[in-house]
């Protein structure tokens, strides 16, 4: 997303770097816009470097409408610290400044505010009248917490800590998101299929592609359903996805199935084993004197062709492919065979692809013969690129 970090003039200004550094880890693109008096707090020089954009504080530098053409570009405006003075100007409809022009004019676009002064002023009852106006209108308040302040008293008024905006941030994402209202079916991990109650047989997966996917398509506002065979990866807690953890491709498959069709789409980027032993031992086997041991397999049900088949109109399904050799024509046939709408190509070639790894590099070939092909990023940014090449 594309947040603009509103700064007025309060001590805690000097968290706004902190948090400006916490937006773009989580994967937002971020600008910075702050009071004149905010920068009696903070540099200009500080703002600019961590957020990576000039910085946004005087109507009449540029000589454009730089409000009204911020405001298009940001998606979501996030003041911290919000000061009385700010607070106060908002809600009498005052647009005497940079930031206070830019709020305004930002009255159809989320707005969070973490207010931070002094435990009286937060108190008075102006500001208390003035921040209900606000949270009236939609604006989300985080904090202010309660704490020693900078004028030496306790009491409430701290800013939030740059943690818990970042959250609040999230929560808000959710329920405004490009994909909010919508759900999604994400399959992640290896599958175990028993040979008997100590072994299985399993592969590398790490499930990290997976949950990535969980995450980002949770951070673009959609409820999760991540089916995800064993891994010991967990999601945070802040995110709608709702975790199913399963063992082996069936129970996979069941779990899979039953969500599916109450969902928009579905990315199953999990590696199931094609196959399982026809048989199950309830103890352990023991070594019977013989040289060679044969273990007969039997086919698991093939979740993405299944998912394939039962799709609806509007459902959109797309699919992974580890690959090691002919990449691009094994991805294709999948692609057709499962009845996808995108396929995701992984290869085993790419240094620092596929298995285990932080990172991906990914071809994502539709049905309509389009093709996106990443450079190698984390599996975070890749499953950004995924969904956003998936969804528009
Ligand atoms: O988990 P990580 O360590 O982060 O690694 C990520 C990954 C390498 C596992 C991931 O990026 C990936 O490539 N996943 C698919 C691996 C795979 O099994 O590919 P495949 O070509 O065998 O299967 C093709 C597709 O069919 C996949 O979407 C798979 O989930 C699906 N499938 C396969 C077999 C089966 N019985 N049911 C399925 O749904």
């Amino acid at each position: 997303m594309k947040i603009i970090v509103g700064i007025t003039g309060g001590i805690a200004a000097y968290k706004a770097p902190e948090l400006v550094r916490l937006l773009k880890k989580a994967g937002h693109e971020v600008r910075c816009a702050a009071t004149g008096h905010a920068l009696e707090f903070v540099t200009r020089v500080t703002l600019e470097t961590v957020s990576g954009a000039p910085l946004y504080s005087d109507l009449f530098a540029s000589g454009r409408t730089e409000h009204i053409s911020l405001k298009d570009w940001g998606e979501m405006l996030v003041v911290a610290p919000a000061t009385a003075n700010i607070i106060g100007k908002v809600a009498s409809g005052i647009a005497d400044d940079a930031l206070s022009t830019l709020l305004l004019a930002f009255s159809s676009k989320p707005v969070v505010m973490a207010p931070a002064m002094n435990c009286e002023m937060w108190a008075h009852p102006a500001v208390q009248r003035n921040v209900e106006t606000l949270k009236s209108w939609g604006i989300r308040m985080v904090g202010p917490a309660e704490g020693e302040l900078a004028c030496g008293v306790s009491g409430v008024g701290r800013m939030s800590e740059p943690e818990e905006i970042v959250k609040s941030v999230a929560t808000v994402l959710q329920h405004t998101g490009p994909l909010a209202g919508q759900r999604w079916l994400v399959t992640a991990g290896p599958t175990y299929e028993r040979i008997d109650s100590v072994r299985f047989i399993g592969n590398y997966s790490s499930g990290k592609m997976g949950f990535a996917l969980a995450e980002a398509l949770a951070g673009a506002g959609a409820e999760v359903e991540l089916v995800t065979g064993p891994t010991s990866l967990n999601i945070s807690t802040s995110r709608r996805v709702n975790v199913h953890r399963v063992e082996s491709a069936r129970e996979m498959y069941a779990a899979a199935t039953e969500v599916f069709p109450s969902c928009h789409g579905a990315i199953l980027s999990a590696a199931v084993a094609d196959y399982r032993p026809a048989e199950c031992a309830d103890h352990k086997l023991k070594k019977n004197g013989s040289e060679g041991m044969t273990l007969e397999l039997v086919q698991n049900p093939d979740i993405l062709a299944t998912l394939g088949g039962m799709k609806r109109e509007g459902q959109t399904l797309v699919g992974f492919a580890l690959e090691t050799d002919n990449e691009e024509a094994n991805a294709q046939r999948k692609l057709e065979k499962k009845n996808l709408d995108y396929i995701v190509l992984n290869s085993l070639r790419d240094k620092g692809a596929g298995f285990g790894v932080d990172t991906n590099k990914v071809y994502i070939i539709g049905r309509d013969g389009s093709r996106t092909e990443s450079p190698l990023l984390s599996k975070q940014e890749v499953a950004r690129l995924i969904i956003n090449t998936v969804t528009s």
